[in-house]
């Protein structure tokens, strides 16, 4: 077999061990002939692919970013780019796409899927946010990131009586904010899914101060929904090919509000791509391997459009439709034992 692999989307840690495992077993295992698709679904639609080897998956395991690097081209926004799409299937003869990545990438699979192109998915995201599995690989990492950035900004603000804004990734689901916002012990988290009001956020730091509290960590998603302010805060108008807006400014504008409010000097840190780069930690590595593992071997044995998944301790396949039919969100029971901790 001949079988084509692509990143797309947002890169987070843990794609190249997911590329390393998926390399490794098809040939090794298997005997079958792996190319690198370069940049997302771009690489097919201008045949940009070069045959990769076991020998060059040494030391992948532990670096970050992707080897074949990524972007958010979106073939089914353009008809002639997705008969380019189909004509370099062809004429590569790939016989299998395996595709790394987040809903959008693996929106374009599921439809390649429908249109008869054997394609397998294997999920990333550091958003955690794709259905059909418990988790993606990226997440970990990216947590383990922005709890140490709160602990970090927990003992500045401590020592300089303030208040620190924390703004952490998350477009739709707020699953960073919340993880690292328990984890990391913070004051006050706001999520999308959630609305809270700036006067909300004001009252937790007053009922703080009150009880002799002198600084108060707020941690905020990017896309956190603001009653009384409907409007996503963002970079810029432009839309990506997938239609979503650039995200990043709400940790300032909830920092400005509160300072409004309470007269105090806040400070608001936005960690930002710092989330989404660097060495994957071990679960991802760990997850990324065994996703990869299992979608060479949904390949070889023909099991096609499905996308490898975590249920419990196991790896499943899924249908690639589950996977992007919806996202996952932070559910209420789960924002509600969040609340426990705030003020
Ligand atoms: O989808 C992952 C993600 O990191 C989101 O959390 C974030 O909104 C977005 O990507 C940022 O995208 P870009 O890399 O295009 O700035």
């Amino acid at each position: 077999m001949r079988i084509g692999i692509l990143t797309g989307g947002g890169d987070c840690p843990g794609l190249n061990a997911a590329i390393r495992a998926i390399v490794r077993r098809s040939i090794d295992a298997h005997g079958h002939e792996v190319y690198g698709i370069r940049d997302g679904w771009r690489g097919l639609v201008e045949g940009d692919v070069y045959r990769l080897e076991s020998s060059d998956m040494a030391g992948l395991i532990r670096e970050g970013g992707t080897i074949l690097g990524t972007s958010r081209t979106n073939p089914y926004k353009d008809e002639e780019q997705l008969k380019s799409v189909k004509e370099n299937i062809k004429r590569f003869e790939f016989d299998a796409i395996i595709a790394i990545g987040g809903d959008d990438t693996l929106s374009v699979a599921t439809k390649l899927s429908e249109d008869g192109i054997a394609c397998v998915g294997v999920p990333k995201t550091i958003d955690n946010d794709l259905s059909a599995t418990d988790a993606t690989f990226g997440f970990d990492t990216a947590l383990t990131i922005a709890v140490d950035a709160i602990d970090r900004l927990t003992t500045t603000a401590r020592s300089h009586h303030r208040t620190i804004v924390v703004e952490v990734m998350g477009r739709h689901a707020g699953w960073i904010a919340l993880h690292a916002g328990i984890a990391g012990s913070a004051h006050c988290i706001m999520l999308p899914e959630f609305k809270m009001s700036i006067s909300e956020v004001v009252a937790i730091i007053n009922k703080r101060k009150e009880a002799g509290k002198k600084f108060h960590i707020i941690v905020v998603s990017e896309g956190a929904a603001i009653e009384g302010d409907e409007s996503a805060v963002t970079q810029d108008d432009s839309l990506d090919e997938f239609g979503h807006v650039r995200l990043g400014g709400i940790g300032e504008y909830v920092g400005k509000e509160i300072a409004k409010q309470t007269g105090d000097e806040i400070r608001t840190v936005v960690l930002g791509h710092t989330q989404r780069g660097g060495s994957p930690t071990a679960y991802d590595r760990m997850l990324a391997t065994r996703f990869g593992l299992a979608a060479a071997d949904y390949v070889n044995d023909g099991d096609f459009g499905k996308m490898a998944a975590l249920r419990g301790n196991e790896i499943v396949p899924v249908p690639l439709s589950d996977a992007t039919s919806e996202l996952k969100l932070v559910p209420a029971e789960l924002y509600n034992l969040a609340k426990t901790f705030f003020g």
